[in-house]
């Protein structure tokens, strides 16, 4: 599953999801920069999240690189949780933090 925002006709940003079974992950997920801090993110995500439900998907999971403070700031404060860590993970060497959301403790 894919979603792209735009601000005009202007792509501003992705979110692409895979489902298997009850569980989804989160494969990409970007915000242009210039439209970066105005919940672009966080609205692709809760319209995700609203869709994995409807679909029977329980947990939401995704790897974010250690290094990566505003991505991983996001997720923490959209109720993600930290459940794992892949060491090296990433071509630069970094760790990832792999994180998941309870879709079934969502109250909409
Ligand atoms: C991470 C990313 C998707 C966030 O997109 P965004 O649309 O700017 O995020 P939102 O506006 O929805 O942010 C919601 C909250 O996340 C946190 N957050 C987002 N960016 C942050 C930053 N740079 N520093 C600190 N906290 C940040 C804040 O708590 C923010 O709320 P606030 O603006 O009220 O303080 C964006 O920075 C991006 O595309 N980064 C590059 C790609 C990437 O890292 N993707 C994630 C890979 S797992």
């Amino acid at each position: 599953m894919a979603w792209i925002v735009l601000e005009g006709e202007s792509p501003a940003g992705l979110l692409m999801l895979r489902q298997g079974a009850d569980e989804a992950e989160i494969l990409t997920l970007g915000v242009r920069p210039q439209y970066r801090r105005k919940n672009l993110a966080s609205r692709l995500l809760e319209t995700g999240c609203a869709t994995l439900e409807t679909r029977g998907v329980t947990t939401l999971f995704l790897e974010v690189s250690v290094r990566n403070d505003a991505a991983v700031a996001l997720y923490l404060k959209l109720g993600f949780a930290l459940c794992g860590r892949r060491k090296a993970y990433y071509p630069d060497g970094s760790d990832a933090s792999v994180l998941s959301y309870d879709l079934t403790s969502v109250t909409r």
